[in-house]
This record gives C-alpha cells, sequence and structure tokens, in this order.
C-alpha cells in the first residue's frame, strides 16, 4: 500500500471513528487505539506535507487566533420562529396551516427539539466544509469557521455522494449537561470563573478568538434544516431531509417524530415533556414543522418568521423569593419603570437578584408590597418577572408603592399620559439618566458601533459634564479622555480610534443612532430607503412619513415631533458639522442603488427556479423590501405556479404582477447587467 492510501485509510477510520463517538454515541474502539491512529496520521502527514488536505480530521484545530471575526451575509436570512404557549395556540398555527393549504384533513408534522443554544449555518462546497456562521440578526453573521471545525460532531466532509454540490446546513449548537457540569468542574480546579448554564458556555466557547481555546470546550451540534443550496435533488419532506442529513454525517435529533394532524403535535408535547429532563442537553420546548417541502414553500413567511412553524415552548421557570425593594430606572425615552429588587434566587438557568415590574397599574394590579413572598418567572433570555404575591392577605406592613410625582435622577415632573401605562421623566436631554441611555444607544453596536464607549465610561463622561449630546463625543481629545478613571493611555487612543472610525456609516444607522421614540431598527432602515438622504427626511410631515411601508399614525408622529424639535436639530447638525458624520446618500441602506431599491414586492405561489428565501434575498440585495401582504404599498406581486388569495387582491388593487423570469429582469437591470 502506498503512503497515500495508508494516509486516505486512516483518515476514513478516524472519521467513522469520531461518527461512532461524537454522532451515534456508540464508540467502538478504546481511547488509546483511537490515538495510536490518529498518530500515525500526523506523523505520515508530517512526512509528507503534499499529502495534508484541509478536511483531515488532523486539521479540525489549527487556525492562528483572530484579532475579529469578519461578517457573514446569510445567503437566505436565518429568521426566528413564532412562539406558542398554550394548546390553544398550537390549535390555532394548525388551523391556520391547513387554511393556508386549503387541506380538509389532517396535516402531516415534523416534531422535534427545541435546542437551547445558538443557531448557526455551515456552508459545504463540493461536500466540504468552507465556512461556518452565527446567526447574528439573521441578516448578517459572524465567521467563526475555524471554531467550528473544532467540533468533532460537525463533519468536515460529508458521507456518500449524493449532496448537493452547494449546500448550508442550519442547526444548532449546545453543550451537554454532563459536560458542562465537567468544564465547571475543571474551572473550579483551576481557580477559573464558573459558567451559568450550558446555553451561555455554549455561546462563550463559539465566540472566541482563537480556536485553541473554542476546542478546549465541549461543543456538540444538532442540524435541523437547511438554509438553502440543494436546488433540485431534496427530499420532498422536512423528516425526508433530516435523515439525509443523518446519512451525511450530521447529527439530527434522534427524539424527532413525524406526527399527523394537532392531536399528535399536543401528544409529542407531553411525551417530551415528560422525558425533558432525563435528555442530555437542555431544551426550551419543541418545534413542529409541516412535513410536505413544498406545501412549506406555499406557505412561506411573514415578516420575520415561517408560517410553517411554529415553536411551542415549555412553561417558564418559577421560584419563590423575597421583594426586598422596588427602584425606579429611567430609560432612554424617559419611562420611569419600577424594577423589584429580589433576593437572590436561582430561576431558568440564572441566579436573579432583579425583575421588572412594568409600570404602576401593574404593581397595584398583583398588589406587591416591599418584604412580600412573591413568585418569579424566567424562561430563556426573557427578562426575569415578578408573577404574584405568595401568601395570605392582609400581609405584613410593607408600604404601597406610589409612583414618585418627581424623576429620582434629575427631579424633572413625570408626566403620565392618560391613555398610557407609562410614567415618564419630561426632563428630557436635561435628565442625566436619558443622557446617559442616549449615548449608550447612540454607541452601541447596531447603530453607531463605537466600541469601548461602554456603561462605566458614558456614566463618568455625563457625571462629569463632559459630554452632555452625542455631537460632542466628536470634539473629544486626548487629555479629556485620559484624564477619566481606569483609562489608560492606550484605551484613551482606542476609544479615540472608534469614535474616529464611526463617522463613517450609513444612513439607517445615523437615523437608528438618534434614538427617536419608536423607531427601532428596521424602521430606521426603512425610513433610509424611502427618503434616501437626511434632509428629506428631517422635511418630511406626517402624510409623507405614512407612505413609507409599515409606517402609521404613532410612529409618524414620533418622527416629526423629534424632527420638528430645534434642539434635535441643532444636535443633527452638529453631528454633520464640526462633527465629521458621512454617509453615502441617495441610498444608504445597500451598496448598489438602483430601481429596486425602496421598492416593496410580495412574492406568492411557488416559483418555477427560485425559492422564496432565494427570492427574498435577491430583491433585499438589490435593495427592495418583500412584504408579507398586499396593500397599496405594493409595487410588485411576484406570482408562481398556486399563487392565490395575494393574486387576486393584487389584481383588485391594480397592482403590478410579474413572474420569476420579469423580476430576474428587473433585478439584472438594477445591477446594470443586461436583461437575459
Ligand atoms: S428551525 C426559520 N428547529 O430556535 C427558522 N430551530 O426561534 C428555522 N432552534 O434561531 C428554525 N431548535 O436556533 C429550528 N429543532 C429546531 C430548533 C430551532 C432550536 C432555534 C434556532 C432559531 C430559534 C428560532
Amino acid at each position: 500500500m502506498s503512503v497515500g492510501q495508508r494516509v486516505d485509510r486512516l483518515r476514513a477510520e478516524i472519521r467513522r471513528h469520531d461518527y461512532q463517538y461524537y454522532v451515534l454515541d456508540a464508540p467502538q474502539i478504546s481511547d488509546s487505539e483511537y490515538d495510536r491512529l490518529f498518530r500515525e496520521l500526523q506523523a505520515l502527514e508530517a512526512e509528507h506535507p503534499e499529502l495534508l488536505r484541509s478536511d483531515s480530521p488532523t486539521q479540525r484545530v489549527g487556525a492562528a487566533p483572530l484579532a475579529v471575526f469578519a461578517a457573514v451575509a446569510h445567503a437566505t436570512p436565518m429568521l426566528s420562529l413564532n412562539n406558542a404557549f398554550s394548546d390553544d395556540e398550537v390549535a390555532a398555527f394548525d388551523r391556520r396551516v391547513r387554511e393556508g393549504l386549503a387541506i380538509e384533513g389532517e396535516v402531516d408534522y415534523s416534531a422535534e427539539p427545541k435546542f437551547d443554544g445558538l443557531a448557526v449555518g455551515l456552508s459545504y462546497e463540493n461536500g466540504i466544509l468552507v465556512r461556518g456562521a452565527t446567526r447574528g440578526d439573521g441578516v448578517t453573521g459572524e465567521d467563526v469557521t475555524a471554531n467550528l471545525r473544532t467540533l468533532h460532531s460537525i463533519p468536515l466532509c460529508l458521507q456518500g455522494n449524493d449532496w448537493p454540490t452547494q449546500l448550508e446546513v442550519r442547526g444548532e449548537v449546545l453543550m451537554w449537561r454532563r459536560d458542562f457540569e465537567r468544564l465547571n468542574a475543571r474551572q473550579r480546579e483551576r481557580a477559573e470563573k464558573e459558567f451559568v448554564n450550558p446555553r451561555n458556555a455554549a455561546a462563550g466557547g463559539l465566540r472566541q478568538l482563537d480556536p485553541r481555546v473554542t476546542a478546549t470546550r465541549p461543543l456538540r451540534f444538532f442540524a435541523y434544516g437547511i438554509g438553502g443550496g440543494g436546488a433540485g435533488g431534496l427530499p420532498p419532506t422536512h423528516s425526508a431531509l433530516l435523515d439525509r442529513l443523518a446519512a451525511w454525517g450530521f447529527p439530527v435529533s434522534p427524539e424527532r417524530r413525524r406526527v399527523c394532524g394537532l392531536a399528535g403535535l399536543l401528544t409529542y408535547f407531553g411525551e417530551i415533556g415528560r422525558r425533558r429532563d432525563g435528555l442530555p442537553y437542555d431544551i426550551d420546548g419543541v418545534v413542529y414543522k409541516v412535513d410536505d417541502l413544498a406545501a412549506q414553500n406555499r406557505l412561506g413567511f411573514a415578516s420575520r418568521a415561517p408560517r410553517f412553524a411554529i415553536a411551542h415552548k415549555f412553561a417558564a421557570e418559577e421560584a419563590v423569593t423575597e421583594l426586598l425593594d422596588i427602584s425606579i430606572q429611567v430609560g432612554r425615552t424617559g419611562a420611569l419603570t419600577p424594577v423589584a429588587r429580589l433576593a437572590p434566587v436561582f430561576v431558568g438557568g440564572v441566579t436573579v437578584t432583579s425583575a421588572t415590574l412594568h409600570n404602576e397599574d401593574e404593581i397595584r394590579r398583583k398588589d406587591l408590597r416591599i418584604g412580600d413572598t412573591v413568585v418569579v418567572r424566567r424562561a430563556g433570555d426573557v427578562i426575569p418577572e415578578v408573577v404574584r404575591v405568595l401568601g395570605e392577605k392582609p400581609r405584613g406592613a410593607g408600604k404601597e408603592f406610589v409612583m414618585p410625582a418627581r424623576c429620582p435622577v434629575c427631579d424633572s415632573s413625570v408626566a403620565r399620559d392618560a391613555d398610557e401605562a407609562v410614567a415618564r421623566c419630561t426632563g428630557g436631554l436635561y435628565c442625566p439618566a436619558q443622557r446617559k441611555q442616549a449615548l449608550r444607544h447612540f454607541a452601541s453596536r447596531r447603530a453607531l458601533d463605537i466600541e469601548g464607549l461602554g456603561d462605566k465610561l458614558v456614566e463618568q463622561l455625563v457625571d462629569q459634564g463632559i459630554v452632555h449630546t452625542p455631537d460632542e463625543l466628536y470634539g473629544l481629545d486626548l487629555s479629556a479622555i485620559a484624564r477619566l478613571e481606569r483609562m489608560a493611555d492606550k484605551s484613551a487612543k482606542n476609544l479615540l480610534s472608534a469614535i474616529e472610525k464611526s463617522k463613517r456609516t450609513t444612513l439607517a444607522r445615523f437615523i437608528y443612532a438618534l434614538g427617536i421614540r419608536n423607531v427601532g431598527e428596521a424602521t430606521a432602515k426603512d425610513l433610509a430607503r424611502h427618503f434616501g438622504s437626511l434632509d428629506r427626511l428631517l422635511a418630511a410631515d406626517e402624510a409623507l412619513l405614512m407612505q413609507v411601508p409599515d409606517v402609521g399614525p404613532t410612529v409618524a408622529k414620533s418622527i416629526h415631533l423629534f424632527c420638528r424639535e430645534p434642539h434635535n436639530r441643532q444636535v443633527i447638525e452638529r453631528l454633520r458639522h464640526p462633527g465629521g458624520l458621512v454617509w453615502s446618500e441617495g441610498d444608504a441602506y445597500v451598496s448598489a442603488p438602483g430601481a429596486a431599491s425602496g421598492k416593496v414586492f410580495v412574492l406568492t405561489g411557488s416559483l418555477p427556479s427560485l425559492t422564496r428565501e432565494a427570492a427574498q434575498a435577491l430583491i433585499e440585495t438589490a435593495g427592495g423590501k418583500v412584504s408579507g401582504s398586499v396593500s397599496r404599498k405594493t409595487d410588485y406581486v411576484v406570482a408562481g405556479a398556486e399563487a392565490g388569495s395575494k393574486l387576486d387582491k393584487a389584481r383588485q388593487l391594480g397592482v403590478r404582477v410579474i413572474d420569476e423570469d420579469e423580476l430576474l429582469a428587473l433585478l439584472n437591470e438594477i445591477s446594470g447587467q443586461p436583461s437575459p
């Protein structure tokens, strides 16, 4: 046997044992036998570097540490799921599915656990792992390829030969409970910080800049679907797709089942719920997906989540503790939120010491008094809340809570609109609490992304009267920053260069950073796309604002009020000059402006070659927006086979209807290429 053949044989054998051990959890050889094979392969590769390949099992760890993760634009967006918390909500989901598909009888579903980890996408080209990315904001994630390569349950090359040349597998990275316990035991021995729960430990492990550190964290992977690629040649159902993924070497949940109708869903939920504590990993519910992939395609997506799937969540965990005090937090828009200070209690995987009480009415409704014994609830990443008081009434001497009439931070008066549950400090940017929040928001990652401008710094800058409004950040010099507490010369320089870097931004980020009430990231993007220039936005009245997709009267009013305020205008002007903020106008959200920018598309029916996600991605890349329903604001309805009520609605409203070819021609025109 030649050296090359021996190397091939060793690789195949090691891969098989990795698969047996990490995917099937059924090792066939001892650790020492495995080590012997591994070392032989290492030695041969060292002697014959010409035989080395990136998908060799010896090449899982190796890449050098990174300075930052590169951004990856997902070929098709990584969306989230809608949640159901009760049987009724599941029944409503099943009803919507049957109506959407016009099915009289029962629908077949694929049901599987909802893993409590982090979503990732793994891209394979010709069967070789080429990229792995986190979900990020769903549109753009972080390139964590080198880290994902260290997970033995992720195949570096696919088994079999019936895989599509381009394939993106999606799934969840998580840590098994027993591995988590062991990891924490190791941390304790080394007197290092312990991890709070398996999910946090997995997230921390995956986001290491040095893959050698990731390799020491026992991370696992479960595949639950595909993100794109594989056009044609894929199985007709989700359950068959999971079987196929298993055959290619991916771990898929052994708990997956194909079930029939609502009764099948609820029985499955009950069974998994009973077995939950016995599973080796944490789950926070189950996921139901319409099994037939063509039917999934027909149902499509509603804004952020698919209509063909839903997460049925387990009831949130509850615990009993003492309400020590109620304090007031002043938010960015001046909202005064009462916060419960609690005796520390472990619930839903973390130690909780505070919980939101929402507003005054909620406290009154629950009749909470300081000193009460209370039930707190926390699920997943949700903010903990106080559910109710435990025990008999009348209770102890605790005082009734009254919302203060003046802001506890700046002493401005507190106002509450008759139709609102929220009380607000009227101090605006005079109030240091609001000023701090506004600055934090301005500098946050999705806004102007000023790295290093954290809570502690903002606190000092505001408290010492150095910065009052965001534009003043751009006038800071080294001496002013270096004087602050815990500011080494190097960090001061880094902060200055981060501030400098933030000057080149996009219109959408700039609008979002302003912190206009009711204007989140998505609305900011819509506004940027619609108006294309800041001055056009500033000049718009409420009627013009309401022409923007998804902008209703409330949002239009907030924007208008904000833009009319002379103080805000002044800050905006100073940010441009002398601040020096720049962005490209015309269209700031997408790099290539085109006729699709600002256009609203609705997809209906199944298109001959594009999946719904692919069509959506193409439209969005060209600056367009895909909406779930047809209205007068729709520019184009893209109709495929079996288009239904949306097509009727389009005709009724006189909206232009196009097919896939016309869509592609339109998008090509936009990117400047000749139409086919
Ligand atoms: S399917 C279009 N299946 O839940 C969305 N997701 O809220 C397709 N998750 O970010 C997702 N287990 O990370 C799916 N068996 C499962 C899952 C699962 C966990 C996570 C996923 C996603 C989140 C959606």
